[in-house]
C-alpha cells in the first residue's frame, strides 16, 4: 500500500464501508462481504488529474474510460482560463472551443454548470475552477482591448458568484488571443476575491519560451497582490532556445514563491497540444493536426503533410485548416524530467477529450509516469509518482477527505501492478487504454474491477468547503 503521503510503502488491508475507507490495518478477523486478494499489487489512492479540459467531457463522456482506465477517480476542470461557464456568448473564439462549440456556453451563472453535472453524474469527480477567458468572452464584445474599470467590476462579480457557488478558485490563459490585451493590473483586479477565500489561480503563463521568467515574475506578482495560491500549469520550456532553461525556472519558483502556497502541473511528454496557432508551429521541430473543421481530412496528418495536401503557401494552410487543433514537438526529455521531479509538482493530464486525434497524454499520462519515469528512467521513486497524483494534489487544492489512504476519507482507491502498469497511446494511436491498473473505486464504488470497467457512475461534483 502506498497512501499518498509520500511515505515508503507498506503491507495492510483496506476495509471499505459506503463511501468511506473504513479500516486500514490487519482485517482477516473482519466482516465483509466481499474481499479481493491484491497481494504484490499497489493500492493506492485514486489518482486525482490536476489539469483536465473534462468541463463538456463529464457531461457527455460521463463513463470516462480514458481517466478511470489510468486510475484517476478525481479530475480538475476550468484550466488555462477556459470554463464552460458563465458564459453565454454566440461567437466563441479558440481556444474556448477546446471545450465546446458555442451551444455549450450556455450557462448564465456557475451555479447552473455545477447543477447541469449534479444532474449527470459521471464516473469520476470533478473539482470545478472558473475561466478568467471565459469571464473576459461574457464580459467584453472585442476581446482584443484591455478590460474597463465597469468590466473588470463585472468580471470580478462574476467569480465572486461562481466561489459562492463552490469552485475551488480560478484559472488564467493570457498566453491566448483573446486574454493577452489582459494585462497584470487587469487580471489582479478580477482575481483579487481568491485571496479572501484562501483560493486557487492556475496560470497558463503568458509566454512559455524566451520570456519564460518575465511570466513567471508575472504570476508571482499577480499572486502576491490577490493573496491566490498559484499553481503553474502544464510548466514547461518550448523551442529549442530554451531547452534546458528548467534549471532556472526551478530556481527561480524556489526563489519566488512561497512553497506552501504553491503548486504546478505537468504532463509527462515532450509534446504539448493546443489550438493550432503560428507561433506554436515556428517553435517546434515537427507538428500534426489533431482535428480541423477547415480540413477535416487533414486530422492526423502532420502539418508539412497538410500544408502540401492543401497545396497552398502556409499561412494561407493554417487559415484553410482553422479552427483546428495541433500536436507541437517543442519540449526537451531533460526538462520533463527535471520539471516533473521538482517537489511541488503534480501530474496532470492536459488531455482534449474532443480531439479526434488527440495527444496521447489523454490516456496513458499516469501510466506513463510509472512506466518511464519510476521504472525506466528512474527519475521519480513509486511513492513520489503516487504523492504527485494524490495527497500533494488534495492539499494543492484544498481537498477534504481525499488524495489519502486514511480511516475515515472517501473511499477513491486505485489499485495497479507495479511491473506492468504501462501507457500504450501512441502519437500514431492515441486512443489505446493503458494496461496495469486493475482495480478502482469512486466514493466506495467499483468502476473497474479486474481491468473491466462497470456500468455505474458515482463520481461527484465536489463544492469548495463541502
Ligand atoms: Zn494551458
Ligand atoms: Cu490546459
Amino acid at each position: 500500500m502506498i497512501d499518498g503521503s509520500g511515505g515508503l510503502p507498506y503491507k495492510a488491508d483496506l476495509g471499505i464501508e459506503g463511501n468511506a475507507i473504513a479500516a486500514i490495518g490487519d482485517l482477516c478477523r473482519a466482516d465483509s462481504r466481499e474481499r479481493r486478494n491484491v497481494e504484490g499489487k499497489i493500492v493506492a489512492p485514486g489518482f486525482i488529474d490536476a489539469h483536465t479540459h473534462d468541463d463538456r467531457a463529464l457531461l457527455v463522456n460521463g463513463d470516462m474510460d480514458e481517466k478511470v482506465s489510468q486510475g484517476v477517480t478525481t479530475v480538475v476542470i476550468g484550466n488555462c482560463g477556459i470554463s464552460l461557464a458563465p458564459l453565454r456568448r454566440k461567437d466563441i473564439p479558440p481556444p474556448l472551443n477546446i471545450v465546446g462549440e458555442s451551444e455549450w456556453f450556455k450557462y448564465e451563472t456557475f451555479a447552473e454548470y455545477l447543477a447541469d453535472l449534479d444532474r449527470h453524474p459521471a464516473a469520476v469527480n470533478a473539482v470545478p475552477l472558473v475561466g478568467l477567458t471565459s469571464l473576459r468572452a461574457g464580459a467584453l464584445d472585442d476581446l482584443a482591448l484591455p478590460a474597463s474599470a465597469t468590466q473588470i467590476a463585472l468580471m470580478r462579480q462574476r467569480l465572486v458568484d461562481s466561489m459562492e457557488a463552490g469552485a475551488f478558485g480560478a484559472s488564467c490563459g493570457t498566453f491566448y488571443a483573446p486574454a493577452s490585451a489582459a494585462d497584470a493590473e487587469e487580471v489582479i483586479g478580477v482575481a483579487e476575491p481568491l485571496g479572501d477565500y484562501d483560493a486557487i489561480l492556475s496560470v497558463h503563463l503568458r509566454d512559455e519560451s524566451d520570456r519564460i521568467l518575465e511570466s513567471l515574475s508575472e504570476a508571482a506578482h499577480i499572486g502576491k497582490r490577490t493573496g491566490a495560491r498559484i499553481v503553474i500549469s502544464h510548466h514547461k520550456l518550448l523551442g529549442k532556445n530554451n531547452h534546458g532553461r528548467s534549471k532556472e525556472t526551478l530556481e527561480f519558483i524556489r526563489n519566488n514563491f512561497d512553497a506552501n502556497r504553491f503548486g504546478m502541473d505537468c504532463y509527462p511528454y515532450e509534446a504539448a497540444s493546443s489550438v493550432l496557432l503560428p507561433k506554436m508551429i515556428d517553435l517546434s521541430s515537427e507538428s500534426y493536426i489533431t482535428w480541423s473543421e477547415g480540413c477535416p481530412e487533414c486530422s492526423g496528418m502532420t502539418f508539412t503533410e497538410a500544408v502540401t495536401h492543401l497545396g497552398v503557401a502556409r499561412a494561407a494552410a493554417i487559415e484553410r485548416l482553422q479552427p483546428a487543433g495541433a500536436v507541437y514537438f517543442m519540449m526537451h526529455d531533460e526538462d520533463v524530467q527535471r520539471i516533473l521531479a521538482y517537489e511541488k509538482t503534480m501530474v496532470g493530464s492536459d488531455g482534449l477529450p474532443h480531439d479526434l486525434h488527440p495527444h496521447p497524454r489523454l490516456w496513458g499520462s499516469f501510466p506513463r509516469v510509472f512506466s518511464r519515469y519510476v521504472r525506466d528512467i528512474r527519475v521519480l521513486s513509486m511513492e513520489a509518482a503516487v504523492r504527485k497524483m494524490t495527497g500533494l494534489t488534495s492539499d494543492t487544492f484544498s481537498l477534504t477527505n481525499r488524495g489519502y489512504l486514511r480511516e475515515g476519507y472517501c473511499a477513491d482507491v486505485t489499485v495497479f501492478d507495479p511491473v506492468l502498469i504501462a501507457d500504450r497511446a501512441t502519437f500514431d494511436r492515441p486512443r489505446v487504454r493503458s494496461v496495469g491498473v486493475e482495480h478502482v473505486w469512486v466514493n466506495g464504488h467499483p468502476a473497474m474491477l479486474d481491468a473491466q470497467r462497470l456500468p455505474e457512475r458515482c463520481g461527484r461534483t465536489l463544492r469548495r468547503n463541502g
